[in-house]
């Protein structure tokens, strides 16, 4: 099939929070997206860009309501993180092709072209993480040699929701 991979710009927000949900509804967790897509463009596309996309498009195909422009079908965000021990890295944040147009390659491309990137800008590699279910792409990631740090190193992934941040932060003057 005739696609091609390129960044994403400001005007491709809508497809890639359509995309942010489909892979959402695929984890099960679709209700956990918020995101609107005034703050995808603020924050992708604004003076300090908190993310980078890149979106495969098929010339032709018509899967964002009507319109007659080459149809995006599959998408990565990503940006760069740093590792005290081994600097540099490209955190591969959301990954999702359409179901349609799976296995055609266009997944693989897409890795490609981050391995590219992250060999261009001296990185130590690519983190990302997989939910424990999702057996199909854990499966996809170890054949190209990924390495499951849970199970290896023991690593556990924490977060500070927003309210444990308010209680942690400076109380707000009266
Ligand atoms: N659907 C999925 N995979 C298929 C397939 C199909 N209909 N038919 C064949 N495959 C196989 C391919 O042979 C290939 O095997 P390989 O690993 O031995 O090369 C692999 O599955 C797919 O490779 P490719 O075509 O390059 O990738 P893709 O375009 O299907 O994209 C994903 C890969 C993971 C992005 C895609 O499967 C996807 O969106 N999955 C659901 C969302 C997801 O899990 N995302 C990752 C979250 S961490």
């Amino acid at each position: 099939m005739d696609y091609q991979l390129r960044k994403a710009e400001p005007r491709d927000v809508s497809d890639i929070l359509r995309l942010v949900k489909e892979l959402a509804k695929y984890e099960e967790m679709e209700s956990h997206v918020k995101l609107t897509e005034k703050e995808l463009l603020e924050d992708g596309f604004g003076a300090t860009p908190f993310y980078h996309c890149i979106v495969a498009e098929i010339p032709g195909e018509n899967c964002s309501s009507g319109s007659s422009r080459p149809a995006v079908v599959g998408f990565a965000m990503y940006y760069f993180t740093y590792d005290p021990w081994v600097g540099k890295q490209l955190y591969l944040e959301d990954f999702y092709v359409m179901k349609p147009y799976r296995g055609l390659g266009i997944g693989s491309d897409i890795l490609r072209h981050l391995s590219d990137l992250a060999i261009q800008m001296r990185c130590t590699g690519m983190m990302f993480i997989v939910a424990e279910n999702n057996e199909p792409s854990i499966q996809f990631y170890k054949r190209r040699g990924a390495e499951d740090l849970s199970q290896e190193e023991g690593w556990r992934l924490f977060k500070f929701s927003k309210s444990s941040l308010a209680k942690m932060a400076t109380p707000a003057e009266e």
